[in-house]
């Protein structure tokens, strides 16, 4: 491998380059990165007719002395559904009678931690309730607290909020709500939230911190196939998914199979991207879904809906919709520059018509905003203008995945850019929950992509979360359930390019008896503490012999050896994945660097992806 090192000669890589892409799929925002720990609050997972069922909330207490019943009678207008709760019992058992919920997959209640719970509540006659985290198995209590009005308080709907401070912990908890006096309560919206959220802005800390980790330059959402839905009328609507969390109305997701109350919405999307100092690229739908396509005749209220979701963005807040940000607690704009005109949709009958309705309005609104085609321009120049093209690769054999480094070396270099916002190998055979083959054959198309960031200039891995309860997806780059969490190798190897951003890449050329199994790249950063300039080396390997590589640096310098490290992600098989058993078995490894200089002689195991970093 010789490299040229010498000022003058990278060039520079976009500062977008490697970004995150979240959707919600396989319940990452629904009891995942959102912190809510009550599934199905409001009730309306069971319909928007009643009687429906309230699954997954079950009742505390035998037939004849509790009730229960969902009513269309709820004091929000958006979601109808309230739950009705006859307390027949004139004796009730001490433990009380009532509804009790296991979140998603059980509740991590951890002592010392505080819990805000919330709900709205109606009674005919004075409201005594237990409100009560209590381990699944055995219902030992591990934190509780009462809630109180008299008759004249609650004879109408009433908002209550609670604090409970767990004394020991479980990661398998229910949130119960009982009560052992005789009477009728209506309940709605009831949320239980941990309150050391990030930044106290509702998302599971130890889940962001993992993404905050990757240094993401932007982060693409809220889908993926969730935007578009199967059929239209469950497509994500922006407008169903921000103001006051307990007027939002939910919605199922069709394309995933599950409920989301949206409490991870519009609102939340762009403020985690703020949160992680990452760049907002907002995916709308654009009268399309699986299924069905609004005619470009009439797709004009779509557009509307796309103008008004990028006002309330970065409207002021007096504009009329900046003002619903503003009232949500984020009176400055949030620095949204990126939209994405669908998913998936180029072949889609409409998509042509549709997409330039929504480019023109957009293009005219806010010139400023880089405007993102479902439709692939890597081979032919699109049909339409567009800033930027949505390119996703899913290969199922990882020497394609691989050899896909070289899928833009050709791509003519005007027109629009490409904007890699969804890859993974996938496949039961190779990928299948996340191995080190399928991670290590994305680390050869990321060296690809650092080869052609001229013309690539975003990138992001695809699905970003998975909630190991609900497998929708895999593999995956980060899984976790109610208390942990731990990356992939894919993971690993998005964290061991998360520098590449802004750095300079350098000409290298790699001559090798095999070039469908090696490929390298050399960029130049700087090391952001001391400000010192340094040299990373990536080399993946995907054949299952070591390799004896050779490097030569001209123009660098002499290099500082006791500063100089090799940093391997490998692992004895190819398919090993990590666990929760064993969630570190791959991952990174460093170990200073034998010999460096000039010329050197590095070790390349087989399957692995090397990182060299070199100071002078
Ligand atoms: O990443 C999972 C899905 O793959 C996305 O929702 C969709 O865009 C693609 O087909």
């Amino acid at each position: 491998l010789v490299i040229d090192a010498s000022d003058g000669s990278g060039r520079p890589i976009p500062n977008t380059l490697f970004g995150i892409f979240f959707e919600e799929i396989n319940h990452a925002g629904t009891g995942g990165l959102w912190a809510e720990l009550v599934n199905n609050r409001g009730f309306e997972a069971g319909g928007t007719k009643v009687p429906s069922n309230i699954d997954p909330w079950t009742i505390v207490g035998t037939e004849s002395s509790i009730v229960v019943q969902t009513e269309l009678n709820s004091c929000f207008e958006r979601n109808k559904v309230a739950l009705r709760i006859d307390v027949l019992c004139d004796y009730c058992s001490s433990d009380g009678v009532g509804i009790s919920n296991p979140g998603f997959w059980g509740m991590n209640i951890v002592e010392g931690r505080k819990y805000k719970v919330v709900l709205f509540v109606r009674s005919i006659g004075p409201l005594n309730m237990k409100v009560s985290f209590r381990k699944a198995a055995g219902g030992q209590i591990l934190a509780s607290s009462n809630i109180k009005g008299s008759a004249l308080e609650v004879s109408k709907w009433k908002r209550m909020e609670t604090t409970l401070v767990a004394h020991a912990s479980s990661s398998n908890s229910v949130l119960t709500l009982t009560t052992t006096q005789k009477g009728k309560i209506w309940l709605d919206q009831i949320s239980a939230m941990p309150l050391d959220t990030f930044k106290g802005h509702g998302f599971r800390s130890d889940l962001v911190d993992m993404i905050v980790q990757l240094k993401p330059a932007f982060l693409r959402f809220p889908g993926g196939c969730f935007i578009e839905g199967h059929r239209l009328k469950n497509a994500f609507r922006w407008k169903d998914s921000v103001g006051p969390w307990e007027q939002r109305p939910g919605h199922f997701g069709d394309v995933w199979n599950y409920w989301t109350d949206n409490g991870f919405g519009y609102f939340e999307g762009l403020q985690l991207a703020e949160d992680i100092g990452a760049r907002p690229v907002w995916v709308f739908n654009n009268g399309i879904s699986h299924t069905d396509e609004v005619d470009t005749r009439v797709i004009a209220p779509f557009v509307q809906e796309a103008l008004d979701g990028i006002e309330f963005a970065r409207g002021t807040s007096t504009s009329k919709w900046g003002s619903l940000r503003a009232s949500m607690g984020h009176p400055q704009p949030f620095d949204l520059k990126y939209v994405g005109v669908g998913n998936e949709d180029c072949e889609k009958l409409n998509y042509h018509g549709n997409y330039l309705a929504f480019y023109y309005a957009i293009r005219q609104a806010y010139p400023d905003i880089q405007i993102i085609s479902n439709c692939d321009a890597s081979v032919r120049p699109l049909a339409h203008p567009a800033d930027l093209y949505d390119y996703h690769t899913y290969p199922n054999d990882a020497r394609h995945m691989f050899s896909n480094a070289h899928v833009f070396d050709k791509t003519p270099r005007h027109g629009p850019k490409a904007f890699v916002s969804e890859y993974a190998l996938v496949g039961d055979n190779q990928a299948r929950h996340g191995t080190l083959l399928g991670a290590v054959s994305e680390a050869g198309f990321l060296i690809g992509l650092e080869t052609n960031s001229d013309h690539v200039v975003m990138a992001s891995y695809a699905p970003l979360f998975v909630n190991a309860n609900d497998r929708k997806w895999n593999p995956d780059a980060i899984v976790f359930n109610s208390n942990g969490a731990y990356g992939t190798p894919s993971y690993w190897v998005q964290y061991m390019f998360r520098e590449s951003n802004g750095a300079t890449f350098l000409n290298s050329q790699l001559q090798t008896t095999d070039p469908n199994s090696v490929v390298a790249s050399a960029i130049l950063l700087q090391n952001p503490q001391n400000k010192k300039t340094y040299l990373k080396i990536k080399i993946a390997n995907i054949g299952n012999n070591q390799v004896n590589l050779k490097i030569s640096i001209k123009g660098f310098g002499s290099s500082n050896p006791s500063e100089s490290t090799k940093t391997i992600l490998t692992s004895e098989h190819a398919l090993d994945e990590n666990s929760f058993s064993n969630p570190k078995k791959i991952t990174p490894q460093q170990s200073q660097l034998q010999s460096s200089g000039n010329e050197m002689n590095v070790i390349i195991p087989p399957i692995s992806l090397t990182v060299l970093d070199m100071f002078r």
